[in-house]
């Protein structure tokens, strides 16, 4: 009712002029807060339709017919910069095996070792990483290595983490299931098993209190 009282004041051109106005507002739809399923209305609607590539479709400007391209030779995406040779490696920068782990060996990490080790080396290395996994009664081709050899015994950190990460010979790589922090936990199991020997009772810790680390 007000609003009737407020035109009724006005001359004919003003009340015909707020009837426009508000016609105009309503029917564009840009009160604030109202949804709307359609394309708002553009006065100008020139850079709409511009032309431009989306994922996966085809280019008429690349001889290959792909929009999206190949990144150039070498490009790192951001945070994967895995400078670290140590760490990322296990190789100085000359490409020497590391001797020692780069990691603070602590007993949380001990831990979180025996716990990856249970489930990606046991099945063949054998609980005790004496080489007689499960894997032998299913004539693996050749039987895995004992952690007990010599040979494992003085092989630097750095190379025990090459083969997890590039396995080696008749041994599948470990790269994409265990993450590089995994990795240097498992030789800290390893490390410990050898220190331990062979014979005496497992007395190393259980729990797993480490998160996995993302995207390694
Ligand atoms: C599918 C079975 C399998 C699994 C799982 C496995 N290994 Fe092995 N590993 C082998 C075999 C077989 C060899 C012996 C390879 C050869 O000499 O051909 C070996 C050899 C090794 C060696 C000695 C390498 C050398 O230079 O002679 C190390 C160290 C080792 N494994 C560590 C690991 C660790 C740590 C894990 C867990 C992350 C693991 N392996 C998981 C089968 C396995």
């Amino acid at each position: 009712m007000r609003a009737r009282t407020f035109l009724r004041k006005h001359s004919p051109g003003f009340q015909a002029m707020v009837i426009v106005v508000a016609l105009v507002v309503f029917s564009s739809g840009c009160g604030r807060g109202s949804r709307s399923d359609k394309p708002p209305i553009h006065p100008n609607p020139n850079m709409d339709t511009q032309e431009k590539y989306k994922a996966q479709s085809e280019s008429r400007f690349f001889p290959d017919g792909a929009t999206m391209r190949t990144p150039v030779e070498h490009t790192v995406a951001r945070g994967q910069l895995r400078e670290d040779d140590a760490y990322y490696r296990g190789k100085l920068e000359n490409g020497a095996f590391i001797n020692t782990s780069p990691l603070n060996v602590t007993d949380e990490v001990r831990a979180r070792g025996k716990e990856r080790f249970m489930i990606f080396c046991k099945p063949c290395h054998g609980i005790n990483g004496d080489g007689k996994g499960k894997i032998l009664e299913y004539k693996y081709p050749i039987p895995p290595t004992s952690f007990y050899d010599e040979k494992v015994k003085n092989m630097p950190d750095g190379q025990i983490f090459d083969v997890i990460t590039n396995g080696i010979r008749n041994m599948p790589s470990y790269r994409q299931q265990v993450p590089v922090y995994d990795r240097w936990c498992i030789i800290a199991h390893i490390r410990s098993l050898q220190e331990r020997g062979l014979s005496a009772p497992d007395t190393l810790a259980t729990v797993a209190p480490h998160q996995n680390e993302p995207g390694q």
